[in-house]
């Protein structure tokens, strides 16, 4: 059918009719393939029938349609569910291990609110479930989405999953005409167990616990597979609403329960840490009988007020931690000591172990951090496990918290064999030969082979297409590998993956033979690439992997810079660590000057440099709006706070210009738009008035901002 004598002798009608019908065919089998996950046609026949459309539109371009299927990058979804924005980001939590960090927390907060010792400060604490957070929207009583967390901005869209659930309420009574109530969904002991003996039945795969077992059967295309899976839902929170729910943490959790919610019914309101570690205990104690998991206490400032005063920082709320249960712990054999290169460079010894269940999840890897953790001692050379060292052969304990990677706490060295020698730590790259060296002050000792170093490379690659980086859906880790060797399809460094597609298609006839690939999957590969060229500034510039710029310090960054170009500039300009763009870099709150010099020092080496450019070329970078977003008269401003603030301590106050758009930076320069001088205030008020910049004091910027 696809023969060029054929078409050419095809009617304009009949060609007309014909690419009817192929649109038609080719959406269905689309949909069957990316919605359903059940291809109704094979790869071959899928082929056949996207090259006869391609064959007829070259022979009648004027008959193309408008919804030609060889037109439909990108179009189908990127897998099942769609994608749902979060109106009100799902964040996460920061941890405390131990009653000091308790006390630091509410330390902070009165510090941070400026309260003395003496003013009442109340809390929740909650247990901390073990599960995964989902989010159900309801428009006038009636549940019209649930949502994942996805990264916390994106989630999946799983309304009708959790339709199923029977904790999960439809309708709603009296709730505010938008709400969003947001909390865990679970799976308890009891029917874990019963589930994985059903799935062993009837030789389907097991969950390695409740938590998987959850999120497996949430995550299902089907919604009758969720439906018969015994799930739960606590709520705890709440995210987008039209009216408040109660001035209190406690009120709206019970405001939560009259709606017909499951809430945790061990939540206390508790008037200050000794109250926190009281209650912690008290949830400690009941952990083994409640017949779910949980990995620790939630901790919530009560008043709502100021919840909303204390705000966010970048993914984590300031008002809120989560106390973390003490990590289980189990004892196996050292099995050998593997040495994996990062993507810095950085030589990490990986334990190899006896397979052993540490809270019921079998663990064969853990970390051994770095050379002086294995030799017994800590960065400064003092001794750690009393100076015992790690050798291959050895009884070890094994400990994990969460979802952390294992390490190794102890060693029994009654236990240790005649033969063990000392583990030496190599002193060249296992992957490149390079030397490795170890500088002043660092603990990690790493590859000096850069780029020519392929783990680098690989570990780089790895890193950019990550879920908080780039995210492209089929290029994972194991494909990165795949391409990096692969003499043809070679994808080096991340702007290869952009040039992959080849306007010819020769490229995705090759992949499509490439071992584990298809003709389907090699399109769809090819999609959710160019899915990705359109991609927001804080995921660029976390995807660079530059050594100490973290997730949530990229999005600063974008935050503070808006935009690639001016970002990318204000590298440059910052190259020679000083002068005005430096002072601004290292006054952008949470940017130290550790990272700051490893952001310069990454665009003003060559090829890293050349690197980064060849791979902008392909996006169309998304700008950051400044933060919130909203309109004020400060939005885009960059404004200084110098002297004694006295209404606000200054961390509120720069907390509070930043979420309306301004920028503080800690330093007046001609790039200054306003500086709030408060009394004390000194050579960087007379600097802002020698460069022309407006000064005002405290009550001024109080009436500015509109704020009370
Ligand atoms: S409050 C803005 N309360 O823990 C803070 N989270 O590690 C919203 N979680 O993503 C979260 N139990 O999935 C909160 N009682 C609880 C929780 C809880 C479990 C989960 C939640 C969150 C994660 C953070």
């Amino acid at each position: 059918m696809g023969d060029k004598a054929a078409i050419e002798n095809l009617t304009e009608a009949e060609a007309r009719q014909e690419l009817a019908r192929l649109a038609e065919a080719l959406g269905a089998a689309n949909t069957a393939y990316h919605a359903k996950d059940a291809p109704e046609i094979s790869d071959a026949e899928y082929d056949a029938l996207k090259l006869r459309n391609s064959a007829i539109e070259a022979a009648f371009p004027h008959l193309k349609r408008a919804d030609s299927p060889s037109e439909m990058i990108g179009a189908a979804p990127s897998d099942g569910f769609s994608k749902v924005e979060h109106q009100v980001r799902m964040l996460s939590l920061g941890n405390a291990f131990d009653e000091d960090e308790v006390q630091e927390f509410a330390q902070r907060i009165r510090k941070y609110l400026g309260l003395g010792a003496g003013a009442p400060l109340t809390f929740t604490a909650e247990p901390k479930i073990d599960g995964l957070s989902l989010s159900l929207r309801y428009e006038d009583g009636k549940l019209v989405q649930a949502a994942t967390r996805g990264d916390g901005a994106t989630g999946e869209n799983v309304t009708a999953n959790a339709r199923t659930i029977a904790d999960i309420p439809q309708l709603l009574k009296g709730a505010p005409e938008v709400l969003e109530v947001r909390g865990e969904v679970y799976m308890t002991h009891a029917d874990f167990a019963a589930l994985n003996a059903r799935q062993a039945e009837a030789g389907a795969k097991t969950f390695a616990n409740p938590r998987n077992a959850a999120a497996g059967s949430l995550r299902q295309l089907d919604a009758e597979i969720t439906r018969a899976r015994p799930l739960r839902f606590f709520a705890y929170a709440w995210g987008d609403l039209s009216a408040p729910l109660a001035e209190t943490q406690m009120g709206a959790i019970r405001r939560l329960a009259d709606l017909g919610f499951q809430t945790n019914p061990l939540t206390r309101v508790c008037d200050g840490p000794a109250a926190l570690i009281e209650t912690y205990n008290e949830i400690a104690e009941a952990r083994a009988t409640l017949g779910y998991d949980i990995d620790g206490v939630v901790y919530k400032v009560d008043d709502l007020a100021l919840q909303h005063r204390l705000g966010f920082r970048s993914t984590t709320p300031r008002w809120a931690i989560a106390h973390k249960f003490a990590a289980e712990l189990a004892w196996t054999r050292l099995e050998a000591i593997d040495i994996q290169v990062g993507r810095t460079g950085a030589l990490s010894p990986v334990a190899r172990l006896l397979p052993v269940t540490v809270g019921g999840v079998v663990v064969s890897n853990a970390t051994l951090h770095n050379e002086d953790y294995i030799a017994g001692r800590d960065a400064n050379g003092n001794p750690i496990r009393e100076g015992r060292d790690i050798r291959v052969g050895d009884w070890v304990q094994v400990y994990r918290a969460g979802d952390v990677i294992p390490k190794i706490a102890d060693v029994d060295l009654s236990k240790r064999p005649e033969a063990a020698e000392p583990y030496v730590f190599p002193a060249t790259c296992p992957e490149c030969a390079s030397e490795a060296v170890r500088e002043e002050g660092d603990a990690v000792r790493r590859c000096t082979g850069g780029i020519i170093c392929p783990a680098q490379a690989v570990e780089k690659l790895k890193h950019f297409v990550s879920r908080t980086a780039f995210d492209i859906e089929g290029l994972g880790a194991k494909q990165v590998e795949q391409f990096y060797h692969d003499d043809q399809l070679t994808i080096r460094e991340p702007a290869d993956i952009f040039t992959l597609r080849r306007r010819d298609g020769a490229n995705l006839t090759k992949l499509a033979n490439r071992d584990g690939w298809g003709a389907r999957s090699a399109e769809k590969l090819f999609d959710a690439i160019d899915e990705r060229r359109k991609i927001a500034l804080n995921r660029v510039i976390f995807a660079l992997g530059i050594r100490h710029v973290g997730e949530s310090a990229s999005s600063l960054l974008a935050a503070h810079y808006g935009s690639w170009e001016a970002f990318e500039r204000a590298m440059s300009e910052a190259a020679s660590g000083e002068g005005a763009a430096w002072d601004e870099l290292i006054g952008i709150d949470g940017v130290g000057k550790v990272m700051a010099a490893s952001l310069v020092r990454a665009f003003s080496q060559e090829a890293e440099r050349a690197s980064i450019d060849r791979l902008i070329a392909h996006l169309e970078v998304q700008n950051t709006a400044a933060r919130g977003a909203v309109e004020s008269p400060v939005s885009g401003k960059t404004v200084v706070f110098t002297g004694t603030l006295e209404k606000m301590t200054r961390a509120e106050a720069k907390a509070r210009a930043e979420s309306l758009g301004a920028k503080v930076s800690g330093s007046v320069s001609a790039r200054t738009d306003l500086v709030i001088a408060g009394p004390g205030a000194g050579s960087k008020a007379k600097k802002a008035a020698d460069l022309g910049v407006e000064v005002i004091d405290e009550d001024a910027w109080i009436e500015l901002i509109g704020a009370t």
